[in-house]
């Protein structure tokens, strides 16, 4: 697939940004394995916060609990930012919830509906009225003792693919399909979820996970009834009503007997 907007560079996407610090430097990379790594690599060797890597196509990509993320090259975004934030390692799961809702403000300006999944999906509606994943985001950090030495928030987000492999044909979607067809310019997605993004971490790092909490609950679709699965583990299962998203990030979910379970990681089936 050909870009119409031009290949994004660092160049232009400094000239798209009114961030102060986030995204200021960046690396556009033609193909990596999984620019998580390559940020995880780049923030060992003293990289400042703020730093965004970004790939045309990954030949590695990971998704949560451990799963493949599809990479095509020429239509999608997949970049990693490196955070240093000076909150405790325990608080920081919290910021994918931040990051979701900082994704779904950027979409929802450029005229797109975006829902949250919890913990870590954006979907967007197809025309069938289902909604389907258009981006994932994998955190991941690095501590030394009860604080993050650095952390990596990887965002993936099909942006003008149109056809999708068939093992995720039916859940997958991209800003293009959800906008009839007509392509965006990836740099400009990515300034705009970027110029987003930076205020909010000055409140999380102010605040903490509360205003993740407030950042995900603008956006959250939460189903009347779920069953959470806990990672590697399908057979246990719960089943019940999501109620909302505590201020630490778990998922409260009520069963058929009433009793309310703090989910803090698994998979929601819908
Ligand atoms: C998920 O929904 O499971 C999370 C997907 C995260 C994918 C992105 S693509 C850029 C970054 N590099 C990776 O290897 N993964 C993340």
């Amino acid at each position: 697939m050909t870009d119409a907007f031009g290949p994004p560079t660092a160049e232009r996407l400094s000239a798209a940004l009114t961030t102060g610090w986030l995204g200021r430097a960046s690396e556009w990379l033609p193909s990596c394995a999984s620019t998580n790594d390559l940020a995880g690599e780049r923030a060992r060797a003293g990289a400042p916060a703020g730093l965004v890597i970004a790939a045309d196509s990954q030949t590695a990509g990971r998704g949560r609990l451990g799963r493949t993320w599809h990479s095509p090259p020429g239509a999608n975004l997949y970049l990693s930012i490196l955070l240093r934030p000076s909150r405790p390692a325990a608080e920081i799961p919290p910021l994918t919830l931040l990051v979701g809702g900082a994704l779904a403000r950027a979409l929802a300006g450029l005229g797109l509906a975006p829902r949250l999944k919890w913990p870590n999906d954006v979907q967007l509606l197809d025309g069938t009225g289902r909604r389907r994943k258009a981006a994932g985001i994998l955190t991941e950090m690095s501590s030394a003792g009860d604080r993050a030495s650095h952390v990596v928030v990887g965002v993936g987000l099909n942006v003008n693919q149109i056809d999708f492999p068939p093992e995720i044909a039916e859940l997958a979607t991209s800003l293009r399909r959800a906008r009839g067809g007509q392509p965006l310019d990836r740099v400009a997605v990515l300034a705009a979820f970027l110029n987003q993004l930076e205020p909010m971490l000055a409140d999380f790092e102010r605040v903490g996970p509360a205003a993740a909490v407030r950042a995900f609950e603008a956006y959250a679709a939460l189903p009347a009834t779920c069953r959470v699965t806990a990672p590697g583990r399908p057979d246990e299962r719960l089943q019940g009503t999501a109620l909302g998203v505590d201020p630490d990030g778990a998922l409260r979910l009520q069963d058929e007997t009433g009793q309310i379970h703090r989910v803090l990681s698994g998979e929601l089936h819908t």
